[in-house]
């Protein structure tokens, strides 16, 4: 085992043990659960990347497809109106992603909608995680965009799957429709698919 796996073991842990019952950490044992290697994780909705810089720090091999447009408009929460509605919020939000992952040649920003870039980020991912637009049809979207480009054996998982469905309803329905009983749900409302 060389540096890198060792600190990344160790920082795992840390990660796991303090921040048990977030989203990053429901998807790295998702991840660890699979005992294979982890080549490369999608994020559909990245932000200002609270999720991937775990993901990244757990899995340091592993390409990152990073995706949002960081642009006013794109809804987030259907219920609760857009994350934010200035332009510099979203501005300030891209530019800490890129400075965050700016020594990263295994990070790949994709400052682009989902559907944008599904047609740029290839085939067999490991996992792809949706937490982009949460409107019904989006949230539809997605599914049938990157189901098929995750691996057989792989992960589709997304937050905000409120399972009483008055949050995110658009959320619900959609994996419900497509997914229908295949899914499990972790801490921090993430629906859970594993292909295969
Ligand atoms: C809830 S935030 C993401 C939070 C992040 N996943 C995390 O765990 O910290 C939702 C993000 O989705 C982005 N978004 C909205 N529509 C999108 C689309 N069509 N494709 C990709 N991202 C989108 C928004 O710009 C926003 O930054």
């Amino acid at each position: 085992m060389n540096l890198v796996q060792i600190q990344s073991l160790l920082l795992r842990e840390i990660i796991l043990t303090k921040s048990s019952c977030y989203r990053w950490s429901v998807l790295i044992s998702a991840l660890d659960s699979l005992q294979k290697p982890v080549y490369s994780i999608v994020e559909i909705g990245v932000n200002q990347a609270d999720c991937s810089r775990f993901l990244r720090l757990c899995f340091p091999l592993a390409h990152l497809y990073l995706i949002d447009p960081w642009e006013l408009g794109s809804t987030y929460r259907a219920s609760d109106g857009p994350i934010t509605t200035k332009e510099s919020v979203m501005e300030k939000a891209f530019n800490k992603v890129q400075n965050y992952f700016q020594n990263d040649s295994n990070t790949h920003i994709l400052r682009k909608t989902s559907k944008e870039a599904s047609f740029l980020v290839p085939d067999s991912i490991d996992l792809v995680f949706i937490d982009g637009n949460h409107d019904y049809d989006f949230v539809k979207e997605d599914i049938e965009l990157w189901l098929p480009k995750v691996r057989s054996g792989g992960i589709l998982a997304g937050h905000d799957y409120d399972l009483r469905g008055e949050r995110f309803s658009g959320v619900k329905r959609a994996v419900d429709e497509l997914l229908g009983s295949n899914i499990s749900i972790g801490k921090d409302s993430v629906w859970l698919y594993r292909k295969g």
